[in-house]
């Protein structure tokens, strides 16, 4: 649905968006995740035909982004980073203009409005003025603008942007509803509405993509280099001693001195499980445990994982593989 092969944007003496490719195939749900200034608004502009970029190719629902611009933005629905609307128009006027706007035929315009408006919850403010309206419901508005004309794919850029958490969680069961018809290309900063919406995620970091892969795959790759910490009471020397002996651990320290109580840190090799032949070798061993913790790498430590400068390689093949 999307093949975007060494895409680049060159703005004056600056490079936004620097030689990325990637591909979205049809019915996915991508998310596409970076920090302030990544490149992501600049990419999803490019795709929309909204920015010319500078170089590269990218082919979008079938059609050429320089070639066929007009077909592209047809073909796409796309809810821009601040999405500009008519704020003296009632809710429903504005989505039948817009679908009109969008080469939809009178009739088709209006049935399609009422659809837009049903899917995004919009049915009981369509008589309000756009002005009059929550941020929330504003964005809906947008949403429901993106979609109106029947897209196969939406492109949208930080739909929850600003919204509150009930909004947000409204916006997120909306795009995972939406993803059962659509493609979807989100941009988003909030890595939990990626991992339960998304099937893919694409981190971008100073214009050039650090990973793609499932939100799972990137938690488990940082996983790779688990971390279990004890505390427990006895010899921290003979219990590091011990411990060095296991399978599967690479590293194990002794991080406070301080207390009676000895607290171990242990970093494992990828993917091992070591917590319960642990916990034996403490009985084994008579050591008085008081607390033996796996640590979880969430999807945000990924994220920072991969985004922080000079941390990883491109193609996401960080130092953790
Ligand atoms: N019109 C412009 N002229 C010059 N530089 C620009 C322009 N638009 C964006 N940039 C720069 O390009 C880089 C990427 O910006 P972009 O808006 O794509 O980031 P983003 O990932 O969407 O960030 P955010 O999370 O803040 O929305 C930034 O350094 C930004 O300052
Ligand atoms: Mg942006």
């Amino acid at each position: 649905m999307i093949h975007v092969t060494n895409l680049t944007k060159r703005y004056a003496g600056r490079t936004a968006v620097d030689s990325i490719s990637f591909d979205v195939g049809r019915g996915e749900i991508v998310g596409f995740l970076g920090p302030n200034g990544a490149g992501k608004s600049t990419t999803l502009r490019m795709l929309t035909c909204y920015l010319s970029a500078t170089e590269g190719k990218a082919k979008v629902a079938g059609h050429d982004i320089f070639r066929d611009s007009i077909n592209v933005r047809r073909r796409v629905g796309y809810m821009p980073e601040n999405v500009p609307l008519y704020s003296d128009m009632r809710v429903q006027e504005y989505l039948r203009f817009r679908a009109r706007l969008k080469g939809m035929k009178y009739r088709e315009s209006r049935s399609a409005t009422n659809e837009a408006m049903d899917i995004c919850g919009l049915a009981d403010v369509q008589r309000k003025m756009i002005a009059t309206l929550s941020k929330g419901y504003k964005q809906r508005v947008g949403l429901a603008d993106a979609l109106v004309n029947k897209p196969e794919l939406l492109i949208l850029d930080e739909p929850t942007n600003g919204l509150d958490p009930n909004q947000i969680r409204q916006v997120r069961e909306l795009i995972r509803h939406l993803g059962e018809r659509h493609t979807i290309l989100i941009s988003t900063h909030i890595l939990h509405e990626v991992e339960m919406t998304c099937g893919r995620v694409i981190i971008i970091d100073h214009g050039k993509i650090r990973a793609s892969d499932t939100p799972q795959a990137l938690v488990r790759r940082l996983r790779a280099a688990g971390k279990v910490s004890l505390q427990v009471k006895g010899n921290p020397q003979l219990v590091l001693e011990e411990i060095e002996q296991m399978a599967g651990v690479k590293t194990v320290r002794h991080v406070d001195t301080r207390q009676e109580w000895a607290l171990i840190e242990i970093r494992t090799v990828a993917n091992t499980e070591i917590c319960e032949a642990l916990y034996e070798l403490a009985v084994k061993k008579n050591w008085v445990l008081r607390e033996l913790v796996q640590h979880r790498a969430s999807l945000e430590d990924a994220f920072v994982d991969l985004t922080l400068a000079g941390k990883t390689t491109p193609n996401g093949k960080g130092e953790n593989e």
